[in-house]
């Protein structure tokens, strides 16, 4: 988490980091700051609180004219946000000036010894200790700053991004990376450096990103050095071109990024899907799985990885994979599997999934499975991100840039992948009817078109939404493929709305949660048509024996349920198996619609983060 941004080149830096920070914020916003090197000295200004906080106290504070520096965005994790812990922080002689995302874990003992050296601390942050073991080492190594990193680095244990400069040679930035993302923007005679590409979009498509333990030196009128932290060796870099564009992260007429890419769901999943479904001609195609499919059909099992909303994506994908391929699955939270000595094979597969790719516990996962001799497939949405990148192979699900914190088209574009991948598997393995993998194949390509239908809902939604924004806690059932799904809709409650929400498989709910029903207590029930349907129907009649306020998730044309539901939300009918993909929507619509009016912030909701790049 936290975002880094920097400029070094001709144009003023100022303007481009603070849009650049704004871009960045959903990666932290607790605290914010800049440094700009003036031509003589170094300007900083940091806040508690956001950047449009920071925007004002520049104003204020500092004179913003000059053509290097760096600006941070920070989601805490060493020290309360406050002024003094926000960054950049400056080494002791106020030569060097730092930003840093991520966590170094053996700071304490790096303190302690910097005391003993004379060296004092004002902040409680792990940064600061950094930027001084910096400092110390290149005064007493009499080396310049890129060296002196490299030696620093080396001393320290734990994940970062950084970005450094010494305003006593203000042509360069010293960048480094380990576990936390960092991409160069390479421009003509200029340089950007940031957390992703979108602070620079608008200047430059050609982009560096560094792997984990490299490093560059960012000098003016030079190529972008690259060298590896452990032993200083030269690395070529890859400039990649960047196919980003700045329409998709904006926010195109809609009042939050989070509605934005709710209603960009029926475009994203056609993406998903284009070049890869043919439907008619019954083919799916998916250039990560097919040079790897053999190890997929002789796997013992599938092992899914990964969190969050990610993780509800995985357990759809259990279903999916059991019933159709019939290879046995496993869902595990990224951040268990990770810690708990697990048993893995090299007769395993394991799936990563990641919207962002940086997720620090799934990326920790997929090490240890690789170690274990497993092949490891990811499917992410973020190009070039870390996961992407160290899984053996994987498909990307083109969802396009997901701003708002709350996860919203990354599940259903993930859910779309992975329903891809385990038809192909069934169709190869003969566990699916040539004429249910057809049906599957059609209906699938007919989900953009139910998704856009269920949007329709939207204004009806919004009247449930005003019903009961009151709530203290909401309970959300589901059974089959649509108990994921009810995990899913109380989590985006949770974390937007922060309203208590707890999803439950609805047969469960007689084992314990249903002591919580009164008239008090809205009930979210996914009752769509499935083989469970009657079941539902009668956990749905217990809950109204017990005057909880019913709201149902229902097919189009239901009657049943209707006379008994308090409220309904209707989608297009679908096979069950895909069903996910439109029950989905109307649950984020709600969450959405809630948080709206008792006036949370949406897209940043407080003490979250939309990469956690830390465990
Ligand atoms: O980027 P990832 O998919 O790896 O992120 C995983 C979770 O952090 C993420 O899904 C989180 O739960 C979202 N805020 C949910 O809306």
């Amino acid at each position: 988490m936290c975002g880094i941004v920097g400029y070094i080149g001709s144009r003023q830096a100022y303007p481009i980091i603070l849009n650049g920070l704004k871009r960045l914020e959903y990666r932290g916003y607790d605290s914010a700051g800049i440094a700009i090197y003036d031509g003589a000295g170094i300007q900083l200004s940091k806040t508690k609180g956001k950047v449009s906080d920071l925007e004002k106290r520049v104003k204020k504070e500092i004179k913003t004219t000059g053509t290097l520096g760096i600006g941070h965005t920070r989601w805490a994790t060493h020290g309360v946000p406050n002024d003094v812990n926000s960054h950049p922080h400056y080494s002791n002689s106020g030569e060097l000036v730092i930003i840093h995302n991520g966590i170094i874990e053996n700071y304490s003992a790096i303190k302690k010894a910097l005391i003993k050296r004379g060296y004092s601390f004002y902040s409680e942050t792990d940064t600061e200790v950094l930027v001084n073991l910096i400092e110390d080492i290149k005064k007493k190594e009499n080396v310049k700053l890129g060296k002196a990193v490299q030696i620093a680095l080396n001393q320290v244990v734990g994940a970062y991004a950084i970005a450094v400069f010494d305003k006593m040679k203000p042509d360069e930035i010293v960048v480094a990376k380990l576990g936390s993302p960092l991409a160069i923007g390479i421009g003509e005679d200029e340089f950007f450096v940031a957390s992703d590409a979108t602070p620079f979009i608008e200047f430059t498509n050609n982009a560096i990103y560094l792997e984990d333990e490299e490093m560059a030196i960012i000098r003016l009128g030079r190529e972008v050095r690259v060298r590896k932290i452990k032993n200083d060796s030269l690395v070529v870099p890859y400039v990649q071109e960047l196919q980003l564009n700045l329409e998709q992260i904006e926010k195109g007429g809609y009042d939050h990024f989070m509605l934005k890419e709710i209603y960009e769901q029926p475009s994203v999943i056609k993406d998903t899907y284009r070049g890869r479904l043919l439907a008619s001609e019954g083919i799916i195609k998916l250039g990560g799985l097919e040079d790897h499919i053999q190890k997929f059909i002789n796997a013992n099992r599938v092992i899914i990885v990964a969190c969050g909303t990610s993780w509800h994506a995985g357990l759809v994908a259990e279903y999916i994979f059991e019933d159709w391929a019939r290879i046995p699955v496993e869902v595990e939270y990224a951040s268990e599997f990770r810690y708990r000595n697990p048993i893995i094979t090299e007769k395993d597969v394991v799936i990563a999934i990641s919207q962002s790719g940086e997720t620090a516990d799934t990326l920790a996962a997929i090490k240890l499975a690789k170690q274990r001799g497993a092949f490891v497939y990811g499917v992410c949405n973020v190009v070039g991100s870390s996961i992407s990148r160290e899984t053996h192979s994987g498909t990307y699900t083109h969802a396009g840039p997901e701003i708002g914190v709350a996860s919203t088209k990354a599940f259903t574009t993930q859910i779309t992948v992975l329903t891809m991948i385990a038809l192909k598997l069934a169709k190869i393995k003969g566990t699916i009817s040539q004429s249910n993998y057809m049906k599957h194949l059609r209906e699938l390509e007919m989900i953009p078109h139910h998704v856009e239908e269920a949007l329709k809902s939207d204004t009806k939604i919004r009247a449930i939404a005003e019903v009961f924004q009151d709530a203290a806690n909401f309970l959300y059932l589901g059974r089959g493929y649509n108990f994921p799904v009810a995990l899913e809709g109380a989590l985006k409650l949770k974390e937007i709305s922060y309203i208590h929400a707890e999803g439950y498989p609805a047969a469960e709910m007689k084992h314990g949660p249903i002591a919580l029903i009164d008239e008090q207590m809205p009930v979210v029930v996914i009752a769509v048509n499935s083989n469970h349907y009657e079941k539902v129907v009668s956990n749905i009649e217990e809950i109204k024996a017990r005057n909880g306020k019913i709201i149902a998730v229902v097919t189009e044309g239901d009657s049943t349920v209707k006379e008994l539901a308090d409220y309904i939300m209707e989608v297009p009918k679908t096979p069950e198996t895909l069903s996910p993909l439109v029950t989905t929507i109307p649950l984020q619509l709600l969450s959405y619609h809630i948080a709206v009016m008792l006036g949370r912030n949406v897209d940043q909701p407080r003490n979250l983060a939309k990469s956690v790049t830390v465990e």
